[in-house]
């Protein structure tokens, strides 16, 4: 039986939610990182990812610029890193020098990879489309890592950005 309620009570049903982690060169070159809970494979064939930001994220416009974007699977141990980088701008910090995560070049695209990741996919931005309060952007996937070690992804348990692996013991 259904109970008719209003958006905020039955949206709070949807965890767990996944997170990913995209990473974009800014105009000066510097890789920034940022937490992204809305996100989604839209294509198979040709693989495509998408991934939605608000107008006002510093990311928005650096993948206006550079047009490429890889999105990482955290693993469970990234919490405090996906925090991080959810919680702080590229506009006035340089994430990865702060928190010493662990990058790579990616191969095929002008960005970098989390090394510590269950998965990374290099994506060429396709196409944008601004809905409601955020843009989705979506990029063709043209290579892809997976960490040699068996990892558990991260993800966000519950309201207020609890994230699994992190404030769940
Ligand atoms: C768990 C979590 C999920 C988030 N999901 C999104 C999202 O889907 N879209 C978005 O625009 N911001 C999201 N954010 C907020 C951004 O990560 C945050 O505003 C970040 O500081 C923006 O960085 P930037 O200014 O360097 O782009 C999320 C943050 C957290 C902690």
């Amino acid at each position: 039986m259904q109970k008719k309620t209003d958006y905020d009570t039955a949206i709070k049903t949807k965890y767990p939610e996944q997170i990913v982690i995209a990473v974009v060169k800014d105009k000066n070159g510097k890789a920034n990182p940022v937490t992204i809970g809305w996100s989604m494979v839209t294509s198979g064939q040709p693989p495509m990812f998408a991934i939605a930001l608000t107008p006002k994220r510093y990311s928005t416009a650096a993948i206006r610029t550079s047009r490429c974007f890889t999105v990482a699977y955290p693993s469970e141990e990234m919490g405090e890193l996906a925090l991080f980088f959810g919680t702080h701008s590229g506009r006035d910090t340089d994430k990865f020098a702060e928190t010493g995560c662990k990058i790579s070049p990616a191969e095929k695209i002008d960005s970098v990879i989390l090394d510590d990741a269950v998965a990374n996919f290099e994506c060429i931005l396709e196409s944008e489309l601004t809905t409601g309060d955020h843009i989705i952007f979506a990029g063709r996937v043209v290579a892809c890592h997976i960490n040699s070690e068996a990892k558990k992804r991260l993800y966000t348990v519950g309201p207020n950005r609890e994230l699994g692996g992190v404030l769940k013991k």
